[in-house]
């Protein structure tokens, strides 16, 4: 995958990725979150696979309910983890994600994996599964737009 080898250090991407929001949303005004594209979509099916993977290969450092971690891992709920990703995007979640975790073995799962976890991530942070399946792709994650973050 082209964006791991580009991507390889998480805090570049991060970068990256917020420097290329901060152009669109130089553009877009105060509506950049409406009209940057289509609103992120899921399926059950992918939140119910994520979560699976998520016991698996996250809880013991995130936690069960995702801010309970016990061996440091950061909460991934919330409006401080919104605060910070969701100006970033879910390209740039699951690139981050995808490129980074879990730390011991960054990129070991698949690129469909990577997306049924961001899918759980976001439905634990509100956001409804639909009939569109996320995508697990850049280019195309990149046209998808999260909502404004609330409280
Ligand atoms: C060994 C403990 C550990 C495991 C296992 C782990 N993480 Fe992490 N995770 C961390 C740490 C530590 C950070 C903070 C790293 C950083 O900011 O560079 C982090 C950061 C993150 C972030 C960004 C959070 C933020 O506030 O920026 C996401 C998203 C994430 N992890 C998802 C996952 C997913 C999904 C899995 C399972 C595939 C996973 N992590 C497995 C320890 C872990």
């Amino acid at each position: 995958m082209g964006y791991r080898a580009i991507f390889g250090s998480a805090a570049a991407f991060v970068l990256l990725a917020g420097g290329a929001w901060g152009t669109a949303n130089a553009q877009d005004g105060a509506a950049a979150t409406d009209d940057a594209g289509q609103m992120v979509s899921f399926t059950q099916e992918q939140v119910a696979s994520g979560q699976r993977e998520y016991v698996r290969s996250c809880q013991d450092c995130h936690g069960a309910n995702l801010n309970d971690g016990e061996f440091g891992g950061p909460p991934l709920v919330g409006f401080y983890f919104r605060e910070k990703w969701y100006p970033i995007g879910v390209a740039g979640l699951f690139g981050f994600t995808a490129s980074a975790m879990p730390p011991d073995r960054p990129g070991a799962l698949s690129d469909e994996t990577y997306a049924n976890l961001v899918a759980f991530i976001l439905s634990e942070n509100g956001i409804e599964a639909g009939d569109t399946p996320m995508p697990a792709d850049m280019a195309a994650l990149a046209e998808l737009s999260l909502p404004e973050n609330e409280e």
